[in-house]
């Protein structure tokens, strides 16, 4: 099925014209949104009636039937996280947004069941999330590379059956569920595929391994469905019978003052990963309790990026966990950024520097880099930094194969590959051998 694109224009038309009704455009966007994901429960089998009933009514029914199918579930009936049944829905509204999602068909390919579209759909439905709480994707080739350089080699210190990783700033979960398949089918190099990794074992496992925290308490249960949509999948059956125990560690929090949320727990994880919010803090008092927190790097009008480094490097990792972000280079540039690259970050092993600021990355007007550090002191010489030489020339129509983000991933490849060389070399050279 090829997949009809509607322009971000039609999602705010949308919005707009059941918030005519709602009268309020998060409302509206979130009846919109509840709506793609009934369907796309129920276009793939995961959902545990076979039709949809009609009507609003009829989905206030669906994502009861949906939050009853799993304990991580619970929210998506919850009127705090969804306040639908507080603003019943007329038929013009509901009429538009039947004919919405009929014109953009099960919102994806039919093979895929992880949501990748669903998170998009939020992101282009819902202003609110947008400007508010600077939701802006991460494409699953950026999540892909983050995880390579942090997940991968975290892995292999510590063994895929006992990594935990973590992205504190969520969203609506494209790292998280990478995170999910890359745990679940690790990357074994030249050992062929693990017979163990497609079973319910493999699926339990890699749930307990990837957690995610956010602000937006509907992006947050957007990411558990998404993470049990795609485990349900992968075991081939219905939400509703994959076992309750089975852990879904996502949680509705700020991460950056919550001392309470237990997924938020100092010390926790081997690689925490993030596309953190670029926004400086709106809210006076709330800038200035974040900057009383992280006084070490919240300095003049910082981005919250900054003080998400802090909270990643100095409370979530373990002592030498990787943390790797895609973050707005501004701090390079700006009074704010001083104290962080003078001493904060010299404190910490840096590993990767990547400017992806010539990248075509959708949605991430402002310019970008990759960072990549360990959770411990500096150890050795080397910092492999991939300098920008020119941007895009052009839009690419697959952001994904542009030149500029290509040459960034044939320049880790050949660094990687250099890297195993010389690990193999001092392996051999001790008479001990890297299989
Ligand atoms: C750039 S988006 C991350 C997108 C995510 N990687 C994805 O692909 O869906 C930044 C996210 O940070 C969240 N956020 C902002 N402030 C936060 C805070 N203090 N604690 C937790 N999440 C926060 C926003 O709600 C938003 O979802």
């Amino acid at each position: 099925m090829t997949r009809r694109t509607l322009s971000p224009a039609a999602y705010d038309k949308l919005t707009a014209a059941v918030a005519r009704d709602t009268g309020d455009r998060r409302t509206a966007a979130l009846w919109a949104h509840a709506a793609a994901l009934a369907r796309h429960a129920h276009d793939r089998g995961l959902a545990p009636a076979d039709d949809r009933p009609p009507g609003p009514d009829g989905l206030l029914k669906s994502l009861e039937e949906l939050a009853g199918c799993h304990p991580a579930l619970a929210p998506l009936a919850d009127p705090a996280v969804l306040p639908l049944w507080e603003q019943p829905l007329g038929s013009a509204a509901w009429a538009a947004i039947e004919e919405f999602w009929d014109r953009h068909p099960a919102l994806e390919g039919e093979h895929r069941v992880d949501g990748y579209a669903l998170g998009d759909a939020y992101q282009l439905l819902s202003e609110e999330a947008r400007k508010g709480r600077a939701l802006c994707q991460t494409p699953p080739w950026v999540a892909r590379l983050l995880l390579r350089l942090s997940l991968e080699p975290a892995m292999e210190e510590w063994g895929p059956a006992d990594v935990r990783m973590i992205d504190p700033a969520c969203g609506t979960g494209h790292i998280a569920v990478a995170a999910f398949h890359m745990v679940r089918v690790p990357p074994l190099r030249g050992r062929g595929s693990h017979p163990g990794w497609g079973g319910p074992q493999a699926v339990e496992r890699a749930l307990a391994s990837v957690s995610g925290v956010d602000l937006d308490k509907y992006a947050a249960a957007l990411t558990a469905y998404r993470l049990l949509a795609c485990s349900a999948s992968v075991l081939g059956v219905r939400l509703d019978r994959v076992p309750a125990s089975f852990p879904v560690n996502v949680a509705a929090a700020d991460s950056l003052l919550d001392r309470t949320e237990p997924l938020l727990a100092a010390g926790t994880y081997h690689a925490c990963v993030a596309n953190p919010p670029y926004i400086t803090p709106k809210d006076p008092a709330v800038r200035d309790e974040v900057r009383a927190v992280y006084p070490q790097v919240a300095a003049g009008k910082y981005s919250l990026a900054l003080p998400f480094t802090a909270l990643m490097l100095e409370r979530l990792a373990v002592p030498g966990g990787f943390v790797a972000q895609l973050t707005a280079n501004s701090f390079m540039k700006r009074e704010f950024g001083r104290r962080y690259v003078t001493e904060f970050l010299p404190r910490f092993d840096a590993r990767w520097v990547i400017d992806t600021s010539g990248a075509y990355i959708p949605g991430h007007g402002t310019p970008t880099c990759i960072l990549v550090h360990r959770a411990r002191p500096p150890v050795g010489d080397t910092v492999t930094v991939i300098r920008g030489i020119r941007g895009e020339p052009h839009v690419p129509e697959d952001p994904a194969r542009g030149l500029v983000w290509r040459a960034i991933e044939d320049a880790v490849d050949s660094r990687l590959a250099w890297d195993r060389f010389r690990a193999g070399l001092d392996d051999s050279r001790k008479g001990t051998t890297n299989t």
